[in-house]
C-alpha cells in the first residue's frame, strides 16, 4: 500500500493517548509464560511483532485469552517441545530474546524469520549462548537457528555492544543456567528485562553497567503496560516542525534508559512540557505537551546516549533538517543491522526529498535548517521507522510525497495514521 502524504499546515492540535509499548510487551508475554500460574497484562501491543512473540509462546503449550488490549496468560512454568519451527516474522526481540530462553529447555526448537530477519546478525548472541554450553547451529550465523536444548553454565560476559536484546538474551538463559550469570555492557540499554525480572521475583541484582542473575522461579505478574516512546517519537517531532501545532501526549513511558529523545529535543531548544510524572508498573511515565518550536538548533548525539535513543534516530533526522546548524548523529553503526541499514536509508531518502545530509559509516550529518521540497517517491525498505519518519517529513514538504510500502508500519503501529487524523 502506497501512501500520498501532503503539506499540512493548519498545525496538528489536541490530545491524544500512545498505544503499548512493543519492547514491554514481548517481555510481558514471554516472562509469563515462564512462570507458573495466571498473568494479567494490561494494553498489550497490537503491532505485528509482539504478536509473534505470543503466537511462539503459545505454540510453546503457554495458554491464553486476548480481547480487547487485555491478554491473560496461563502457564505451569514449563514449555512443552514445539511441533513446528517457531516463526519470529520481521521481530528481532522475539528471535533474540526467545534464543535465551530455548537454549536451556529440555527439548530441541527452530527460530525462523521474514526476509529481513533472516539478514540481520545473530552471532552477537549464538557466541554468548555458546559460551554458556548452548548448541546453536545457523548458516553464518544468520536464521533459522536451530536450538538443540542444553545443559548451561553461567559466564562472565563483557559485551562490546550496548545491545537490551543481546543483554536479555543471555539473562534469560542465565534464568535457566547452572550458578551465576554476569553480563556487563558498555553502556547501560534498555532496561525493562532487569524491572520486569526483578518485579517476577527473579534472583536479579543490578551494578551500574552490570546484571547479575541466578536460577530462579517466576512468579505471575499484573501489569498495566505504558505507552511506547518510540511511538511517541513521530507526534513529539510532527508537533514541533508543523507550524501552529500543539499535542498533548497521555501515558508516554520514560524510562531514563529509553527517554533519550526527551533530553536531545531539550538540548535543541524545543517548547515541551512533561506533565504528571508518574511510576506505574516499575516504570516511569509521564504526559507530554509539544509545541511547534520555530528555533530548533542542531546537536551532537553520541556515546551513551545512542541506545537511549536507539529506535528515534530516523524521525530525530527528520526533526534535524528542521534545527539551525549541524546535526551530528555518531557512534550509531549497529543502525546498519536493524529492520534496514538504517543510515543509507535515511540518507538516501531525506536527499531525495530536498535534505543536506552526509553520510558516515556510524552515522550521518544534517545541515539546517533547509525547506524540504518533496515531489518524489520514498521507499520504506520493509522499515517501519522508515515509513513512519517519512510520513512526518512529508507533513512538511513543499510538494507531496509518495511514500511506498507503508503497510510495514503495521509492524510497531497499526493505529499511527488513525491518531494522526485525529489531530487534523
Ligand atoms: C529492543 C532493543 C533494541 C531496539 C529494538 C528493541 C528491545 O535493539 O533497537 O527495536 O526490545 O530489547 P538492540 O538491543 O539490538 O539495540
Amino acid at each position: 500500500m502506497d501512501k500520498v502524504v501532503k503539506k499540512f499546515e493548519k498545525g496538528l492540535i489536541g490530545e491524544i493517548t500512545i498505544p503499548s509499548d512493543k519492547s514491554i510487551s514481548h517481555r510481558a508475554v514471554m516472562f509469563a509464560s515462564l512462570a507458573n500460574g495466571k498473568s494479567i497484562i494490561k494494553n498489550f501491543s497490537n503491532g505485528q511483532d509482539p504478536k509473534s512473540s505470543l503466537n511462539i509462546c503459545n505454540a510453546l503449550g503457554v495458554e491464553y485469552n486476548f480481547s480487547n488490549d487485555l491478554l491473560v496468560i496461563k502457564s505451569c512454568g514449563q514449555l512443552k517441545a514445539p511441533t513446528s519451527p517457531l516463526d519470529c516474522g520481521n521481530s528481532g526481540t522475539t528471535m533474540r530474546l526467545m534464543s535465551g530462553i530455548l537454549a536451556g529447555q529440555g527439548f530441541n526448537s527452530v527460530l525462523i524469520g521474514d526476509e529481513s530477519l533472516s539478514k540481520r546478525p545473530m552471532k552477537r548472541i549464538i557466541e554468548p549462548l555458546s559460551l554458556m554450553g548452548a548448541k546453536i547451529s545457523a548458516v553464518e550465523a544468520h536464521a533459522p537457528l536451530k536450538i538443540k536444548g542444553s545443559h548451561l553454565l553461567g559466564i562472565e560476559y563483557n559485551s562490546k555492544l550496548a545491545s537490551a536484546q543481546v543483554k536479555s538474551c543471555i539473562l534469560l538463559a542465565g534464568l535457566f543456567a547452572e550458578g551465576k550469570t554476569i553480563f556487563t555492557e558498555p553502556y547501560v540499554s534498555r532496561n525493562h528485562t532487569e524491572l520486569m525480572l526483578k518485579a517476577m521475583g527473579a534472583n536479579l541484582y543490578v551494578s551500574e553497567n552490570s546484571v547479575s542473575i541466578e536460577k530462579s522461579n517466576l512468579n505471575p505478574i499484573e501489569i498495566n503496560i505504558c505507552g511506547d516512546i518510540s511511538s511517541a517519537a513521530y507526534f513529539i517531532v510532527a508537533g514541533l516542525i508543523v507550524p501552529n501545532s500543539k499535542i498533548i501526549l497521555k501515558n508516554v513511558g520514560l524510562n531514563p534508559t529509553r527517554a533519550g529523545i526527551i533530553e536531545v529535543i531539550q538540548k535543541m531548544g524545543a517548547d515541551i512540557k512533561i506533565l504528571d510524572k508518574r511510576t506505574q508498573a516499575g516504570e516511569v511515565v509521564g504526559d507530554l505537551e509539544v509545541n511547534y518550536t520555530e528555533s530548533l538548533k542542531g546537536c551532537v548525539i553520541k556515546g551513551d546516549l545512542i541506545p537511549r535513543l536507539i529506535d528515534e534516530i530516523p524521525v530525530i533526522a527528520v526533526l534535524a533538517t528542521q534545527a539551525f546548524g549541524e546535526t551530528v548523529i555518531k557512534d550509531a553503526s549497529d543502525l546498519r543491522n536493524k529492520e534496514s541499514d538504517r543510515i543509507s536509508a535515511v540518507v538516501n531518502e531525506l536527499r531525495k526529498i530536498g535534505a543536506d545530509i552526509e553520510e558516515y559509516e556510524d552515522g550521518f550529518i544534517i545541515n539546517g535548517k533547509k525547506e524540504l521540497q518533496g515531489n518524489c517517491e520514498v521507499e520504506t525498505y520493509h522499515d517501519h521507522r522508515i515509513a513512519m519518519s517519512f510520513y512526518v517529513a512529508g507533513l512538511i514538504c513543499k510538494k507531496p510525497i509518495k511514500i511506498n510500502s507503508f503497510e510495514w508500519v503495521n509492524i510497531s503501529f497499526p493505529e499511527f495514521e488513525k491518531i494522526f487524523c485525529k489531530l487534523m
